[in-house]
Parts: structure tokens; C-alpha cells; sequence
């Protein structure tokens, strides 16, 4: 079968782990007793860039600072529209817990020196960028409950004209809608049910074409926090139906363990921000 694949995933942002660690508790996975091994998570850390970019992807960096040990996971830096009418745009993230709002202004200033424009939500509003915001099928689908407000789609909507669904989280531990839902190309996405609530399964399944929906055990794997690249899926973990399916439609799968990072509640796809998504316009 031929794959109709996704316009974006070639280029990516990523945050070597310098001074990552589980330090504090936001998630239901991190548990701040548990040592990470920092060897092994930079070894971790490594394979994943050089998987990525032997499917064909590039990968830029951003520097971590000391403060902010969860700014390796750079999808939450914030929402990208690398073909936004006025030139590539980059709306940063208003982080719900302190311990992570001091990542905003470090991953502001690298799209700001990169000469990105840079534009702000309203400060009253949470949104976690690309963790909680993925585009498919003409629309971005935002994810919201546990650390994005429903109104920051709206307002993203607002300042770049991309219509957005909103799709209401319903399991702590699936904080993130990129924990829930991962397009693989412009008909086929995995997708979570049991982390949505009924009127989002409902717009789901109105949306995606081709769909692999996962038992709740595959969902808890985290397997889909996974990164595509052209027709190559990067995961963090491959149930084994998963992969079948997967493979019987065309994908190869490489599965990339990022252990150390699940401990604090991340996987393949936390760890990347796509650098080349494009949103779609409304005039
Ligand atoms: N420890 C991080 C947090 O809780 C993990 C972020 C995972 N990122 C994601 N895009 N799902 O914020």
C-alpha cells in the first residue's frame, strides 16, 4: 500500500540532557525518589537523534539550562507554524506548573535568535505547545484539561487563523494529547480512547480516516508518543499488535528506548518539537 505521507516531521528541535532528572513530582509517572541515570539517559538521548536522523529527519538544539530539568521534553516549548502567512511563527507555552513557566522565555529567545517571529498567547491562559496541539486532517487538534485551557486553543486559533477541535483529556495519567494521539500520515493516526472524553472520541473518530485504535493497556505503554518520519514511525515502546499493524500498512518501525526519560512521564515524541509543521489558514 501506498502511504500518503505527512507534510511535516523532517525537522526537529531537541534539548540534550544536561541536567535532566526527576525532581519534582507533576505527572503521575514521576516519582522524585527515583534515580535517573544520566549516562544512560544521554545514551538514550543520543540514539534517538541518530534514529532520527537515519529515517531522514534533521535535528537542531537548544541548549539546558541548570533550572529546568524538564525542558528536554521540547514538544511543550510551544506551538510552531513554520507556514504561517506573515513568516515561520512560534507561540510559546504558558506552563501550568511553576517549576516548568522558567522553560518559556529560554525556548522564546533560540526562535527569536533564529529569527522566527514570536508571538504570545494571553498571559491568563495555559497552553503546552505541541504536547497538547497536533495537526491532521486540515485542523489542530488541541488537547486540554490537565495543562492546557480549552480557551488558549481558541485563542491560538485567534492569532493565526488555524481552526482547532478541542479535545477534553480524561486521564491523568494521558496529560498530554500527544499521549493519546500520533499522525502517521494524511489518512492513518493512532489514537487512545480511553484518554478522551465521549464528545472527543466522537470528533476522532469523525476525523481520523484510517485508524489504530489502542486497548487501554497499549495506551499506558505510551506508545503513542511516538515520532514519524516520512513512513518510518519512532517508538517508544511496540506492543505487538501495534507494530503488525503498523507494518501491514506500509510503515517501518523502529522501536528507540527513552526508559530514563518515561520516568518522568515522556517519550520519543516529548523529547522532539517538529520544527516544520504547517497550519493550516482560514482567511
Ligand atoms: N515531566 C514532563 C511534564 O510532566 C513530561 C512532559 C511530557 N511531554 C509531552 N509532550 N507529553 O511536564
Amino acid at each position: 500500500m501506498t502511504i500518503d505521507e505527512l507534510a511535516w516531521g523532517r525537522r526537529y528541535l531537541m534539548c540534550p540532557p544536561e541536567h535532566f532528572g526527576v525532581l519534582y513530582e507533576i505527572n503521575p509517572w514521576m516519582h522524585a525518589e527515583v534515580v535517573v541515570d544520566k549516562d544512560r539517559a544521554r545514551e538514550q538521548w543520543d540514539g534517538l537523534v541518530a534514529t532520527l536522523r537515519s529515517a531522514g529527519a534533521t535535528v537542531e538544539v537548544v541548549p539546558q539550562p541548570e533550572d529546568v530539568p524538564d525542558m528536554v521534553f521540547t514538544a511543550n516549548g510551544g506551538i510552531v507554524d513554520a507556514t504561517a502567512p506573515g513568516g515561520p511563527l512560534f507561540v510559546p507555552s504558558h506552563f501550568r506548573h511553576p517549576e516548568r513557566q522558567p522553560e518559556t522565555e529560554h525556548f522564546a529567545r533560540w526562535f527569536d535568535d533564529q529569527g522566527w517571529r514570536v508571538e504570545r498567547l494571553p498571559t491568563d491562559l495555559t497552553h503546552e505547545g505541541a504536547g497538547d496541539a497536533l495537526p491532521f486532517g486540515g485542523i489542530l487538534v488541541s488537547g486540554y484539561r490537565f495543562r492546557s485551557d480549552q480557551l488558549a486553543a481558541t485563542a491560538f486559533s485567534r492569532i493565526t487563523g488555524t481552526p482547532v477541535r478541542s479535545v477534553e483529556l480524561v486521564d491523568e495519567r494521558l496529560y498530554h494529547v500527544d499521549i493519546t494521539f500520533c499522525p502517521l500520515s494524511d489518512r492513518h493516526a493512532i489514537g487512545a480512547p480511553m484518554g478522551w472524553d465521549r464528545y472527543g472520541r466522537q470528533v476522532m473518530e469523525a476525523l481520523v480516516p484510517e485508524p489504530l485504535w489502542l486497548t487501554d493497556e497499549e495506551a499506558l505503554s505510551f506508545c503513542a508518543n511516538s515520532v514519524v518520519v516520512g513512513t518510518t514511525v519512532v517508538m517508544p515502546v511496540t506492543p505487538v499488535r501495534v507494530g503488525r499493524q503498523l507494518e501491514a500498512w506500509g510503515f517501518d518501525v523502529v522501536t528507540c528506548d527513552v526508559s530514563e526519560f518515561l520516568k518522568a512521564g515522556g517519550g520519543c515524541r516529548c523529547l522532539t518539537l517538529s520544527l516544520d509543521t504547517p497550519l493550516t489558514t482560514v482567511p
